[in-house]
């Protein structure tokens, strides 16, 4: 509640006008946060919440993570434990150093808790973000990377530019994760359909043995889009699992406007990509339809209008075996990451209580 009543009016009002302004001032101050190890350290221990849950291969210290793309250049790695998650997707990064699109490119319609982006992979590049967190001192949680295409490149040249990044970037990840659904870079979702997600996921995966020399590979997660048809979906889901995927980040954003009020059509003529909770029902039937296709065998992350804890746990329910946030954070503050957390813990413990009884 204090968020609600007192920082997000800040913010809100700092980003009137313009969304991006309250998001660099939030970053600004996180990565503050990230650098004071005391304050860092105090803050892990009150917030966050154990429960514990292996999926990957990898120990998460609780399901709750953060969703890729408001840490895109992992300034604030040491803060997001502290505010209570479990893991961190940072990027999505490309090779190239990139400005992303014009600004603005960040809209909040706020009485539909949703909000519409185009920002286009601004970032500073994989080989900055490697040398980052070369320097960065022991990350507390998890750590995915989420790596694209550079907009200068070509498709055809897709295949090279995500081996550059898979190469800067694969010692300092847990996972890494494809992004090939982002809706802001041109063609970029093409890379879903069969025969070029089998390409360039053979390359990746191939790559990935060789890095990993004789150690045991990192996980390579693909994030897909809200909106692929059923036959196109049930196809990907068949590349990759014959490619090696270890797991689905599903969903990113949507290209529809479906739960936009019509006050803040306005917003919803902004073209780019729809988060909030206008997605929460979309993307919980896509992680619900990937667990009944795929028979569980492969883990997902669910993403995509997490608001509250109950939306957290429907996810759970739905199949996903973690979830991440970024709108929800947004919208109601790092109190949706911790009672979401506590949710979890909750109906874990219920479980097994009853499958002791
Ligand atoms: C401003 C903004 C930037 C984003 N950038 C990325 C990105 O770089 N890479 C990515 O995979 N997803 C990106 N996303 C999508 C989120 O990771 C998430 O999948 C999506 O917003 C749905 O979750 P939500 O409803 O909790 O926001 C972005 C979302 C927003 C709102």
């Amino acid at each position: 509640m204090l968020y609600q009543n007192l920082a997000r009016p800040v913010l809100f009002r700092i980003g009137r006008g313009d969304a991006e302004r309250a998001h660099d001032f939030t970053m600004r101050w996180l990565t503050r946060l990230s650098e004071q190890r005391q304050v860092r350290n105090a803050l892990i221990k009150a917030n966050r919440l154990s429960a514990p849950v292996t999926v990957c291969g990898i120990p998460f210290p609780n399901p709750i993570g953060l969703a890729a793309g408001l840490d895109k250049n992992g300034v604030a790695v040491g803060a997001w434990p502290a505010l209570g998650f479990g893991f961190a997707e940072i990027g999505t990064v490309t090779a190239l150093p990139q400005p992303g699109n014009p600004q603005p490119r960040m809209f909040r319609a706020k009485q539909s808790q949703a909000i519409v982006n185009r920002m286009g992979f601004n970032n500073e590049g994989a080989q900055a973000l490697a040398a980052r967190l070369q320097a960065s001192p022991a990350v507390d949680c998890p750590l995915g990377i989420s790596i694209g295409k550079s907009k200068a490149v070509p498709l055809e040249g897709a295949i090279d530019d995500y081996l550059t990044s898979l190469r800067f970037l694969y010692p300092f990840a847990d996972y890494i994760a494809i992004n090939v659904s982002s809706p802001n870079t041109p063609g970029l979702r093409q890379l879903q359909d069969a025969g070029a997600l089998r390409a360039l996921l053979g390359a990746l995966h191939a790559e990935g043995v060789r890095l990993a020399a004789g150690r045991p590979t990192r996980p390579i997660l693909v994030k897909i889009a809200p909106d692929l048809t059923e036959p196109a979906l049930a196809q990907l889901l068949g590349v990759c699992l014959e490619s090696g995927v270890a797991g689905v980040i599903a969903t990113n954003t949507t290209l529809g406007r479906d739960g936009i009020i019509p006050a803040e059509d306005a917003v919803a003529a902004e073209p780019g990509g729809m988060s909030g909770k206008p997605l929460t029902l979309v993307s919980r039937e896509i992680v619900r339809f990937v667990h009944r296709e795929t028979n569980g065998r492969l883990p997902i992350i669910g993403s995509g209008g997490i608001m509250t804890p109950d939306d957290a746990q429907a996810m759970f329910d739905a199949g996903a075996s973690l979830v991440q946030i970024y709108s929800g954070l947004i919208y109601n503050g790092p109190g949706v990451v911790r009672g979401s957390a506590r949710r979890y813990r909750k109906t874990v413990r219920r479980h097994q209580s009853a499958a002791h009884s």
